[in-house]
């Protein structure tokens, strides 16, 4: 089944300051990204959300595609932020996706760093954040989020081992608009608390389930092994490697070894 999605569904009653106050429904885009684009550089609201049920050419963070058939969730936020608040909005949209599964499901959701959120050690939602950062300041930033709601992995070859859905965690139906309106309702809880962000860094720190882990990162043409041992207020990961030097990293994709130390 797939969960009619509508704009006026997901906005009716929601409450919100700022983000759902005005959404755009497509059944079918190439990409939520590239709309939003579109409607931030038109001077779109603040907060305005562009939701499809389908993407054909869904990406990823480093290139990657990201799968949206129908059935799942695939929507983009845009935002006018300061420039120094920047870094938290991967912070505030992995917690709010986070909180919204586990308040919707009953699931407990847990975030890989730096923006992955995963339930039972396997991904189930991913974050993109893109903005246009000029001299005098952030033209625009969006964000991108996709959680696999109804997806079999099994039927995916190429995310089958890693990934996961709320209807595969659940054993059943999962509300995608119950998800999206939970969403956008902590999302702009968690946005009204910035630009100051210690907050929003201190529950994601808080949520990160690679801290303490051993890990592989891949960060551009660098892959690293050693202990993740905290974050920075920026979000920057701090590696604790074999021969006790340090290493920061601002960007990579991390797996999780098994075993600590
Ligand atoms: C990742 O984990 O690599 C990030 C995936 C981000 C996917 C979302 S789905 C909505 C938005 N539109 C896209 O094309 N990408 C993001």
């Amino acid at each position: 089944m797939t969960d009619g999605l509508s704009a006026s569904s997901i906005s009716a009653g929601l409450g919100t300051e700022l983000i759902g106050r005005k959404v755009i429904y497509r059944s079918r885009v190439a990409s939520t990204m590239d709309e939003a684009r579109r409607e931030a550089r038109q001077g779109a609201a603040a907060g305005t959300v562009i939701v499809a049920d389908e993407q054909t050419a869904g990406r990823g963070r480093i290139k990657r595609l990201w799968l949206t058939p129908g059935g799942n969730i695939a929507l983009s936020v845009i935002l006018y932020p300061e420039i120094t608040s920047l870094p938290y909005l991967i912070m505030m949209a992995s917690l709010a996706v986070s909180y919204s599964i586990e308040a919707v499901t009953g699931l407990a959701a847990q975030i890989k760093w730096p923006n992955d959120v995963l339930i039972n050690g396997k991904k189930v939602c991913g974050i993109l954040v893109e903005s246009d950062v000029r001299r005098g300041g952030v033209a625009y930033a969006i964000i991108g989020i996709g959680v696999n709601v109804a997806l079999l992995p099994s039927d995916y070859p190429e995310i089958e081992t890693t990934a996961t859905s709320l209807a595969a965690e659940t054993g059943g139906e999962v509300s995608r608009l119950a998800v999206i309106r939970r969403l956008l309702v902590e999302m702009d809880r968690l946005y009204q608390s910035l630009p100051g962000g210690g907050a929003v860094y201190e529950q994601w720190r808080q949520r990160l389930v690679t801290l303490g882990r051993r890990v592989r990162v891949v960060s551009g043409s660098e892959v690293l092994e050693g202990i993740a041992e905290s974050v920075a207020a920026e979000g920057s990961l701090l590696l604790r490697r074999a021969d006790g030097s340090t290493t920061m990293i601002v960007a990579g994709d991390v797996t999780l070894r098994e075993t600590k130390g």
